[in-house]
């Protein structure tokens, strides 16, 4: 049984982590999307609804499963005693910042491997940071992500400006 982890924050869940998940999943028995903190980022959602987003874009593959967890990445490794991490490459700066995380997960944990898979070429240059952008500004996402999350952004926005 080989199992593969798509650890991320996703927040949100856009059609460019859809694309690495559904490809992914070809590759292992199980995929185990693992909605995780990324400590430099603060987040738009909760990790339960995180959770919800991921779920709900993946619905329709039946070897995906979704977890979350607040620990390190290679806990969750050991813990599911998994064959590979799965991580999307954009770009070359996407490649630095994951060239550093696979050295320091492999220096916690000697067997952890990683496998990268090259990003659709058409959505190379989105990411969940631009689609929160483009929303705040009341700009075209439905390129970017699925309708269902691009609901839940607007929503999210709202909710936040009848805060403030
Ligand atoms: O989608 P992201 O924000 O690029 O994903 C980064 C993530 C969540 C995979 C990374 O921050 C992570 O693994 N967080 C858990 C804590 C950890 O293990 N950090 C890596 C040590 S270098």
């Amino acid at each position: 049984m080989k199992t593969f982890i798509f650890p991320g924050s996703f927040d949100p869940f856009s059609l460019g982590h859809i694309d690495i998940a559904k490809r992914a999943s070809r590759l292992c028995d199980k995929l185990v999307v693992a909605v995780m903190i990324n400590r430099a980022k603060k987040s738009m959602f909760t990790v339960e609804e995180r959770v919800e987003m991921a779920k709900i874009c993946l619905r329709d593959v039946p070897n995906i499963e979704v977890i979350s967890r607040e620990s390190l990445l290679v806990d969750v490794y050991r813990e599911l005693g998994a064959s590979a991490v799965v991580r999307g490459l954009r770009s070359e700066s996407d490649f630095r910042y994951e060239a550093e995380m696979n050295a320091a997960n492999t220096l916690m944990f000697p067997e952890y491997q990683v496998i990268f898979l090259p990003c659709r070429a058409d959505l190379a240059f989105t990411s969940s940071s631009i689609i929160k952008e483009v929303a705040y500004y009341g700009g075209d996402i439905s390129r970017m992500c699925v309708p269902e999350i691009e609901e839940m952004v607007k929503q999210k926005l709202f909710h936040k400006q009848q805060d403030m």
